[in-house]
């Protein structure tokens, strides 16, 4: 979710002045665990399906922000003459038919592939990943991934440690490989369930399907005992998050729209940053929410959260925080203090060129901002450059 889940374009929530939020958005719309949003983050699993095509899953990812645009992939191949994507494009004509064995897979009888190896290596002692997903197009130099990358590079307090937890998600055999040769901890999603040749029109069968198995693929990880922070890959870390991720939380989620109250189900949450811990009560609450999915046939993951997070609450007192955007912060409700901030979303941003032009821009001034002294700094001269083609 690249984007800030179903708000189309640059019609933020914010622009308004926040608070009420224009009534055609339902609180918890983007929810992550919602649904048009998910680009950068579709985590799914389906079951595995003969003869679907992989490749074609990550031309889906892009498809959150706008479903109707150019896909992603083919975007990255046409204007690119990086050598790696073009290598590793042209490896997935070769290994396509067949998933590539993660390369080192050493538990057969899983579904799931290495993804318990994978998990165990980079979990930290109480069992927390980081985790985030990409496709081809991401994975290139001087792309989303690299600013990424970079973001922690640059931040402080010791926020390019977490790299060592993070896992990235990939979709197709040349995300696959790209991940591999930048980073350590590469798990290979198997998901053949749905055929992405075709562009998925929003709430479209496959579009379900593809929505409900990421969710799916998130309980798994929890039915693994793995507490997850799930973050799209157009979101900066400066300084590690975790610090407001409430002990008392069982689930913590970023907002689109913070409105003062982190436990009031009326923000405006956005799953581009989601951190969800394994214990009985969200193995429960995700459990119902799958069986929403035939309660409510037909509906996205996304509305069956609506329509069950006051009962589930009620049922499981599940406690869900909802980040400030102080510091957990978007494009949507931009934090202005660098002080304070610890990620930034881009999102309320559609369109991979728009959010790399302002990630970039908002790189520059943090890289200024971190080579100055302590005084200059707290002074707050340092700001963001405003506006850029999304961020304001
Ligand atoms: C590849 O792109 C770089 C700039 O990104 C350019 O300088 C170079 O000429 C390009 N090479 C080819 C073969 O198009
Ligand atoms: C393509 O595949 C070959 C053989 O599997 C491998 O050696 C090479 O590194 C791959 N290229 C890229 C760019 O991943
Ligand atoms: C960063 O600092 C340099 C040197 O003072 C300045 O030229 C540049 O404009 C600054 N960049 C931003 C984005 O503020």
């Amino acid at each position: 979710m690249l984007g800030g889940g179903k708000m189309k374009g640059g019609e933020t929530m914010g622009g308004g002045g926040g608070s009420g939020g224009s009534s055609s958005i339902s609180p918890l719309v983007s929810f992550v665990l919602g649904a048009a949003m998910a680009t950068v983050c579709i985590l799914f699993v389906m079951s595995a399906s003969p003869g679907r095509r992989l490749a074609d899953i990550s031309a889906w990812s892009n498809a959150d922000d706008a479903p109707p645009l150019p896909l992603p992939l083919q975007d990255a191949a046409a204007d690119s003459n990086d050598s790696l994507a073009a290598a590793a494009a042209a490896n997935v004509t070769v290994v396509a038919a067949p998933a590539p064995a993660p390369v080192q897979a050493p538990a057969p009888a899983s579904p799931y592939g290495d993804l318990e190896e994978v998990l165990r290596r980079a979990a930290t002692k109480d069992r927390t990943v980081i985790m985030t997903q990409i496709n081809l197009a991401w994975t290139k130099p001087g792309s989303l991934l690299d600013l990424f990358f970079e973001s922690f590079r640059l931040g402080e307090g010791g926020v390019s440690r977490l790299l060592d937890h993070l896992v990235i998600v990939t979709m197709d055999p040349a995300a696959y490989e790209g991940c591999q040769a930048v980073h350590r901890h590469c798990y290979f999603l198997r998901t053949t369930g749905v055929d992405y040749r075709s562009e998925k029109m929003f709430m479209s069968k496959d579009y379900l399907e593809m929505m409900w198995g990421r969710n799916k693929f998130q309980q798994t990880i929890l039915e693994l005992g793995y507490n997850f922070l799930f973050t799209d890959v157009d979101v900066m870390w400066f300084r590690d998050p975790f610090r407001h991720i409430s002990m008392g939380a069982d689930i913590a989620i970023s907002s689109d729209v913070f409105i003062g109250d982190p436990y009031s189900l009326g923000n405006f949450p956005n799953g581009g940053f989601l951190f969800v811990r394994s214990n009985d009560k969200t193995l429960d609450f995700y459990r119902s929410w799958q069986q929403g999915r035939w309660r409510f046939f037909g509906k996205h993951e996304q509305d069956v959260f609506n329509l069950i997070k006051h009962e589930q609450q009620a049922k499981l007192g599940i406690a869900i925080q909802f980040l400030d955007t102080t510091y957990i912060s978007g494009f949507c409700q931009l934090s202005k203090d660098l002080n304070k901030i610890c990620t930034l979303h881009a999102n309320c941003c559609v369109g991979l060129g728009a959010k790399m032009h302002d990630l970039r821009g908002v790189l520059d001034v943090w890289r200024n901002y971190t080579a100055a002294p302590p005084d200059e700094r707290r002074s707050g001269k340092f700001q963001w450059k405003l506006p850029g083609i999304c961020i304001h």
